[in-house]
């Protein structure tokens, strides 16, 4: 009821006014009386995925806490691990404005932010500040002005810079808003990051004498046979884990509706079949080797169940968290 209240007033905001007021207010009444208005009691319901203990099974996804400026204020809230980033080895702008979108009529979003980010340095020191009991993964890309062919180095920096603070990496190459990314997802570009990143996590267990496990996050816009040949190189390289989904260049789903024709990635209840069903896909490869966290369009407990049986350990919300608030997290969490 409060947050049906509040959200009638952030959108009357266009929808980046409305994120950035409520990342701001967020920061601001944390630790104040007023986070009355967001905090609340939840199950703790552990369980244990990457070899990492985490306080419930529902994590904020990777986009909303970009510079992970409100991880207490989230945690608040009752999900048990933040994924904060993607952040880049330098801040950079992201895209033009205007770059976020409501698609209402399916409580979609559509976006081409293009990882605007204050650069990894920033959000290790809003790390170190957190005193979230959860786990807080750290999402890593590359800048836009770094060619793909020499991305892997983004990634390493940015892996060595967040080792010692992160809870798991998670390794973005599925943005459809940084021109060239998802190339890596393929054939020997995969390979190639896979194992350098890797050999990275080895040796940096051995500096840090701390193993953090990384996941790799997957677009939902795969053939079968990119879903399999993914799934191998996973197995391969010994990937602790696999985030599926992000957003979709798809949008068969909302045709007509408003927005339907923005460039960028969609998310929401439009992506939750779609991206349901490519965890299932990669769950009949991985075979409970690598654990998947799911995500894409969770705006229910069924649908965060239906995740579940798809072969996810784990589910993120976004979109269904700007539509509905934290309500929906007390209700998943405790449902789940
Ligand atoms: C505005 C917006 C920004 C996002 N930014 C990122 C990002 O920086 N990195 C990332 O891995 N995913 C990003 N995502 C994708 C989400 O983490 C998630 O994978 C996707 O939205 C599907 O989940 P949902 O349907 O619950 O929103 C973003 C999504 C939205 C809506």
């Amino acid at each position: 009821m409060l947050y049906r209240i509040m959200r009638s007033f952030l959108f009357l905001l266009n929808p980046e006014k409305a994120h950035d007021v409520s990342i701001k207010q967020l920061k601001m009444t944390h630790g104040t009386i007023l986070d009355l208005f967001y905090r609340q009691k939840v199950q703790q319901r552990p369980v244990q995925v990457m070899g990492l203990t985490f306080p419930n099974s529902l994590g904020l996804a990777a986009g909303l806490d970009k510079d992970g400026e409100c991880i207490d204020a989230f945690g608040a809230m009752g999900f048990g691990h933040i994924e904060v980033g993607t952040i880049t080895p330098v801040a950079q702008p992201g895209n033009e404005s205007p770059r976020l979108f409501r698609v209402l009529e399916s409580e979609g979003i559509i976006n081409r932010m293009g990882f605007n980010n204050h650069g990894v340095d920033n959000l290790i020191d809003n790390v170190k500040q957190s005193n979230f009991k959860g786990v807080i993964g750290i999402n890593i890309g590359k800048n836009f002005s770094t060619p793909v062919e020499e991305g892997k180095n983004d990634y390493l920096l940015c892996m060595d810079k967040v080792y010692a603070h992160a809870g798991y990496i998670a390794v973005n190459i599925s943005s459809p808003n940084t021109p060239g990314l998802r190339s890596l997802q393929y054939g020997e570009a995969l390979d190639d990051l896979l194992s350098t990143l890797k050999t990275r996590q080895a040796e940096l267990h051995k500096k840090h004498d701390k193993y953090v496990p990384i996941a790799l996050k997957v677009a939902p816009d795969l053939t079968d046979e990119e879903i399999e040949s993914i799934a191998q190189s996973v197995l391969k390289y010994k990937f602790d884990g696999l985030i599926a989904t992000n957003t979709t260049l798809d949008r068969s789903m909302i045709k007509g509706m408003s927005h339907a024709s923005e460039a960028g990635g969609l998310s929401g209840r439009p992506l939750q079949s779609k991206s349901t069903l490519v965890i299932k896909k990669f769950a009949s490869h991985l075979k409970g080797e690598v654990p998947i966290i799911g995500v894409g369009g969770i705006d229910s407990v069924i649908a965060a169940k239906e995740k579940i049986d798809a072969g996810a350990s784990l589910v993120q919300i976004y979109s269904g968290f700007i539509y509905q608030g934290p309500p929906l997290v007390k209700q998943i969490v405790n449902n789940i």
